[in-house]
């Protein structure tokens, strides 16, 4: 018998043709946000799940699917999932780490220089039709990114790629923070050096957040850590929402604690805290950090790669999932 899998959300055409070729599948072409209630309902006799960050699958979800074998998240980050939860069930929890590290890295360096130079509230400028004398000595005045100090949170596999970028394409001096140091060998590959939050936070004149978002990296950066922040410096978040306390940041960029925050991820996404939304100095994307259309693709076909390998059907079968 077929396994019968549910997608929750949409994907590309030809990777969804993959999906039914294998399983027997109930998926979402219309991109239809479901609610938990209506994602606990579809999910009713399904051996696997293709889940995104969007939705939540808990305790109380599993209890209601107990024949649910496989949780196979499009993504690297699983924060939607209680993992213990499902181990506890049984359950093979999986994600898509590596095919999006390079394509991530690019967007996060990509919107911590645009936030450094402006480059979105230049570009409002322009389109109010306010430009109208040119050579102006401090117009958009921003920070240089080349030779800066960039600070790191969270050295995985993206954090590493940021700091290969900086340290050998732009020359900066390139400092992390992580729960555990790395080898010798991975610094050195990395161009980067270990220091303390507190050194970090000091010393960063860009700081890019790529940690996992947990109960111990809630609010990692709220107004304690902006304080300690120079305030020529900017902040940017490609990780999880949550991470930062978006209230105190928005108070700390209004104040001028620092200078700039580029934010592709917020708590509560797709809602936005009001306050960021009227700052020039913030510059909000809608959590695009993998949007290549390489990338995208990779992360779909990996995830169905999974599902074949977790519930034994298919070429994958035997091989082991992500
Ligand atoms: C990831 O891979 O975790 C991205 O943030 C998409 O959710």
């Amino acid at each position: 018998m077929r396994p019968s899998v549910l997608a929750t959300r949409a994907t590309f055409p030809d990777i969804a043709d993959r999906l039914h070729r294998y399983f027997d599948v109930e998926d979402n072409p219309q991109d239809t946000i479901w609610s938990p209630a209506e994602l606990r309902q579809r999910l009713q006799g399904k051996h696997g799940v293709m889940s995104t960050g969007s939705e939540r699958i808990d305790a109380a979800l599993l209890d209601a699917c107990p024949q649910l074998k496989a949780v196979c998240n499009v993504g690297v980050g699983y924060n939607n999932v209680d993992v213990a939860a499902c181990t506890a069930r049984g359950v093979l929890v999986t994600n898509t780490p590596d095919v999006l590290t390079e394509t991530t890295a690019d967007y996060g360096f990509a919107l911590m220089m645009a936030t450094a130079r402006r480059i979105a509230e230049s570009q409002d400028f322009v389109r109010r039709g306010e430009w109208v004398k040119t050579g102006i000595h401090d117009m958009f005045v921003g920070g240089d990114v080349h030779g800066a100090t960039l600070g790191i949170l969270g050295m995985g596999r993206i954090g590493r790629a940021i700091a290969r970028r900086g340290a050998l394409g732009f020359g900066m001096r390139v400092i992390y923070h992580n729960r555990s140091r790395l080898s010798d060998e991975a610094e050195a590959e990395s161009g980067a050096r270990y220091v303390d939050k507190a050194t970090l936070l000091k010393e960063a004149d860009h700081l890019v957040l790529v940690l996992p978002y947990s109960p111990q990296s809630h609010h990692a950066i709220g107004a304690a850590e902006l304080a300690q922040m120079k305030p020529s410096a900017t902040l940017t978040n490609i990780a999880r929402g949550g991470i930062v306390d978006d209230a105190a940041l928005a108070k700390a960029l209004r104040a001028g604690t620092i200078a700039a925050a580029g934010l592709d991820v917020f708590e509560g996404e797709p809602a936005i805290h009001p306050d960021l939304l009227t700052l020039p100095n913030a510059l909000l994307t809608p959590h695009i950090g993998s949007a290549s259309v390489q990338t995208r693709r990779d992360m779909a076909a990996l995830t169905i790669d999974n599902l074949i390998a977790a519930l034994g059907y298919g070429p994958q079968a035997g091989k082991p999932p992500t």
